[in-house]
Parts: structure tokens; C-alpha cells; sequence
């Protein structure tokens, strides 16, 4: 595994947890707090700091969140919302899993982002055994699947007949005399009698159920309020891989539908749902991407290939700069640091994405680095690079933070600078009403998406907003006291907003002496 990839999973900084959100969700209430008129900018910052490392806070603390080994999967569990795969493909799933081993799972497709326009549904059963816990991805379990049958049920005319054909010329001979397909009726992609199987029309795989975790965890420290959180295997970046792409990360996660949140409404709209009444999600604003202020992340984010980190962004749009901390770790709850970066560039708004609905598409640079080691290891891998390869040759020490811009990065953690990123990004808002951000998703073959061709058509986990501005004079003229910004939505509107979710930017395969 490369250690690049380690690296890109550390990307951005602060993580919290989910429990750590509902004490951020303050920001958005802002009359629930007064704010002094007295604010100085720096009880400002440490204001804001407070907000944002809180929130890293209890993501390392990692208290309130259990994780199930082995996990123990029986049950239904359903998307949060609509959900992008790389291609890209919008789709809400509802997986069912049985005491004896089976499993039933619907995947809805859609035409569009919000998940209104339903296209076809795949049905798909068979058999799944959990094996060991992975020695990959450290607190997922290993799985292997067996498929039974897999049917697709088309929701108009136009799909029907369209899909039918696909699958016709696909496979010559597997679509059985007779008409042009109709909608609402099942036909097999996949037979295990007859050994026949033509799920490649729709680039079909099930591999996400090869790697497994279960989380559960109770929102505000109410034990009525349990939430279960099935996390599945990622899905790789390129289409065109995914067949033959075992999981190294996660996808979002599904939550259980007897515990999920009750504030997911589109929890309840895809557990009520089968393949003759897909769900219809409900209309959302599709709010503009305004990256000015600080984000966060909501967990401990798990990067293909064994890294974990967290991140923190901060994005000035006055100057269109940012900088970025990214807390890497070496266990599943980020609470062994091996590493830290900051890195800072400046970055530049594109146009809404042609290819992927709801998109916006960035570019960022990074021109500045700055890398702290966390442990021993990490220290003395640094100190084996010679001359001008990676800061000042043999001094690295544990906690000692190197300027590496004047090296041109750092060899071995594979960061060269300075460096191009081509980003996408999307905005929304979560069911408490908190920003979240979206960047593109790491190339899955741990390379660095350096030109814009290998733009991301999918996203990672979401970042939360912990603090809506960042401090200038203007902040703390008369009436901004009155309205303090950081209390406020992020601005929308012709300013170019930006918020960009820079997330990795390396791709050298020197790390892998580290773990
Ligand atoms: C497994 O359980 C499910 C749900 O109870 C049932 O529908 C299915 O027929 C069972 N399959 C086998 C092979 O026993
Ligand atoms: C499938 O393709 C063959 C050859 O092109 C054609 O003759 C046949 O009618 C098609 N079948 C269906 C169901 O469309
Ligand atoms: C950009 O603006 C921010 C906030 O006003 C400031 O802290 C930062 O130094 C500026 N960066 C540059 C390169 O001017």
C-alpha cells in the first residue's frame, strides 16, 4: 500500500465527532448566544479556535461512539440522502441482512443529484459471511458475498427500453425473445442456476460488502437516542475499475432503521420504499458553495490504505487563500497522532460542473508546508532522508514543527511542492441545519488529481462549518457586533465563495516503511 495514500487520508485537520456537531450547532442559532460588544479580535479568534478545536476535541476523546466487532449486521439499514458515485451515479440504498446469512438490497438510481427522479432499481440477494477483522483497515471486518440473483426494475418507458437494448447488445443472447422491456417489471441481470450473469451492462459490483463496520453511538448523551451506522466498503474512482476494486476505505454510512437519527427524513422515505415505489426524495435549496470560514471534520476519516486523520480548512475569500491542517493517526478513533501538516495556497472558483449535477469545480495550489511529527516512527523515517530532500537533514523531533516549502516539500511523505489540485466541491446543509462541504474524492489508485481530467466525479466524507468568518477589521465596526459574522450563514450571492476542500495533494509511495 502506498504511503501516499496514508498521506492523502490524513488530509484535512480537525475531525469531530458527531457528538462533538451538536454543541457546534450553536453557530447557527446565533441569538441563543449574546455576544459582547467588547469582543476583541483576539477573544474573537480564541472564540472561533474554541469552536473549531472542540470539535477535534471530542472526535479524539471518541467517547460516545462504540464500534462493534465483530458487528453485528442483521437488520435493515438505509441511506441518509442521496448519495454519489464516481461515474457519477446518484442512488439511495436499503439493505436488508437475515439471521441466516442472506441479504436482500435495493440500490434506486436516479437521473439527477437530489434524488427525485427515479431511473431503475437493482434487486440484490444472496449470501454474505463475515470473516476476520481486517489487518488492512484496522476496526473494519473482512466479508465475503455470494450473489443469488440480481433483477433491475425500470421506472418509465424511455429507461425500459433504453436499458433493454444495453443489455441486449452487452450480452448478445442473454435478454430472452420478445418485446422492448417494460417499466415495473423485474428482469434478471443475474441467475445463479443458469450461471448467467450480465450485471456489467450497469457496471454492477457488490464488493462494498467486503469490508464491514458497525458504529453505534447516542446523539446528546440520550439512551433513547441510540444511532447505528453501518459503514460499507468504498467504491473505487474509476468506473471502469470497479469490478475488480477490493474496499480500502468507506462509503457514507447507512443507519439502521429502527435506530437511525429522527431528524433523517429521507431515512424514513428509503425504509418505506421497495422496487415498485422508489424513494422520492424531498425537494433541498441547492445552496451555493460559499468556502469562507473554518471546517472541520465529523469523524475520524478513514483514507484508502490504512491512513486515518482528520482535517481542518480555513478559507479566506477576501484573498482567495486557504490553509489546511491535517491530523494523521495510526488507529481507527484518531487518537495516536503520527503526523501533522499545514499546508497553505490560494485557490480559484470554477464554473458549476458539466459532469457531475450540484458540482462546483475549483482549482487550489498549495505553495507553503509545514509538517510536524507526532511519534517516534514517524520522527526517525524523517531523519533517514538526506541533503534537501525534506527539511533540515537529521533534525526532526517528535512535536517539532519544520517549515518544508524551502525543500520543495518533503520526500518522503511524497509532497512535492509546489502543487496542483483540481478540485469539486459541493455545499449542503445537514438535518440540524449545520453547513457541510464536500470535496472531491481521492483518486482511489492513491494519485494526486493533477490535471483536470482526473477531477473527482464523486465525494468524501463531508466537512462541518465551525466557524462561519474569519476575523477582519470590518468585523468589529458597530453594527457587526450587532450581527457577528461568524453567526451568520455563509455569505451566498455573486462574491466568489469558495470553499474548497483541498484534500491531498501528494502521491509518492514512500510511506509505507511508517506502519
Ligand atoms: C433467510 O431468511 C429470510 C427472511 O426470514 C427468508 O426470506 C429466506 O427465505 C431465508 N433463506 C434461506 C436460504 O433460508
Ligand atoms: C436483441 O438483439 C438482437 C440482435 O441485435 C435482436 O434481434 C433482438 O430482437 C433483440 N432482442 C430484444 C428483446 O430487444
Ligand atoms: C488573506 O487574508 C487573511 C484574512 O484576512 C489573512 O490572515 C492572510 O494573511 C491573507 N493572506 C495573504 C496571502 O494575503
Amino acid at each position: 500500500m502506498s504511503c501516499v495514500r496514508r498521506l492523502l487520508l490524513t488530509s484535512l485537520f480537525p475531525a469531530l465527532l458527531l457528538h462533538g456537531l451538536g454543541e457546534g450547532s450553536a453557530l447557527l442559532h446565533p441569538d441563543s448566544r449574546s455576544h459582547p460588544r467588547s469582543l476583541e479580535k483576539s477573544a474573537w479568534r480564541a472564540f472561533k479556535e474554541s469552536q473549531c478545536h472542540h470539535m477535534l476535541k471530542h472526535l479524539h476523546n471518541g467517547a460516545r461512539i462504540t464500534v462493534q466487532m465483530p458487528p453485528a449486521i442483521e437488520g435493515h439499514w438505509v441511506s441518509t440522502g442521496c448519495e454519489v458515485r464516481s461515474g457519477p451515479e446518484f442512488l439511495t440504498r436499503s439493505y436488508r441482512f437475515y439471521h441466516n446469512n442472506t441479504f436482500k438490497a435495493y440500490q434506486f438510481y436516479y437521473r439527477g443529484s437530489r434524488c427525485a427522479s427515479p431511473t431503475y432499481t437493482l434487486v440484490v440477494r444472496g449470501k454474505i459471511r463475515l470473516r476476520q477483522a481486517s489487518w488492512i483497515i484496522r476496526g473494519g471486518t473482512e466479508a465475503d458475498y455470494q450473489l443469488h440473483r440480481v433483477q433491475v426494475i425500470c421506472h418509465s418507458e424511455a429507461v425500459a427500453e433504453r436499458l433493454g437494448q444495453l443489455v441486449n447488445h452487452t450480452c448478445p443472447g442473454f435478454v430472452p425473445a420478445g418485446g422492448p422491456w417494460v417499466p415495473d417489471m423485474p428482469y434478471d441481470l443475474w441467475r445463479e442456476e443458469s450461471g448467467q450473469e450480465c450485471t456489467r451492462a450497469v457496471n454492477f459490483a457488490m464488493h462494498e460488502l467486503q469490508l464491514v463496520r458497525v458504529e453505534k453511538q447516542y446523539l446528546q448523551h440520550n439512551l433513547d437516542r441510540l444511532v447505528e451506522e453501518l459503514f460499507l466498503g468504498d467504491i473505487h474512482t474509476d468506473a471502469s475499475q470497479r469490478m475488480f476494486y477490493r474496499p480500502s476505505s468507506y462509503q457514507p454510512p447507512l443507519q439502521n432503521a429502527k435506530h437511525h437519527d429522527h431528524a433523517c427524513m429521507a431515512c424514513r422515505i428509503i425504509h418505506r420504499s421497495d422496487e415498485h415505489r422508489p424513494p422520492l426524495l424531498p425537494p433541498k435549496a441547492e445552496l451555493t458553495v460559499g468556502l469562507h470560514g473554518e471546517w472541520v471534520s465529523q469523524r475520524c476519516e478513514v483514507r484508502p490504505e490504512v491512513l486515518f486523520l482528520t482535517r481542518h480548512f480555513i478559507f479566506h475569500d477576501n484573498n482567495h487563500t486557504w490553509e489546511g491542517h491535517y491530523y494523521h493517526y495510526s488507529d481507527p478513533v484518531c487518537k495516536h497522532p503520527t503526523f501533522s501538516i499545514y499546508a497553505k495556497g490560494r485557490y480559484s472558483r470554477g464554473v458549476h460542473s458539466a459532469r457531475v449535477m450540484g458540482g462546483t469545480e475549483f482549482v487550489f495550489k498549495v505553495n507553503h508546508m509545514k509538517v510536524t511529527p507526532m511519534d517516534a516512527a514517524t520522527a526517525s523515517l524523517l531523519n533517514v532522508f538526506h541533503g534537501n530532500e525534506c527539511g533540515a537533514e537529521g533534525s526532526w523531533q517528535v512535536g517539532v514543527q519544520q517549515d518544508v516549502t524551502h525543500t520543495n516539500g518533503c520526500v518522503a511523505l511524497g509532497i512535492k511542492l509546489p502543487h496542483t489540485e483540481y478540485e469539486i466541491f459541493k455545499m449542503e446543509q445537514d438535518v440540524r441545519g449545520r453547513y457541510l462541504l464536500f470535496n472531491g474524492q481521492r483518486p482511489s489508485d492513491g494519485s494526486s488529481p493533477d490535471r483536470p481530467e482526473k477531477r473527482a466525479t464523486s465525494y468524501q466524507m463531508p466537512l462541518v462549518q465551525c466557524a462561519s468568518s474569519t476575523p477582519r477589521p470590518d468585523d468589529f465596526s458597530e453594527d457587526q457586533r450587532e450581527h457577528p459574522r461568524w453567526s451568520r450563514a455563509p455569505t451566498r450571492g455573486p462574491g466568489p465563495l469558495l470553499l474548497a476542500g483541498l484534500t491531498c495533494l501528494w502521491t509518492l509511495p514512500a510511506w509505507n516503511g511508517l506502519r
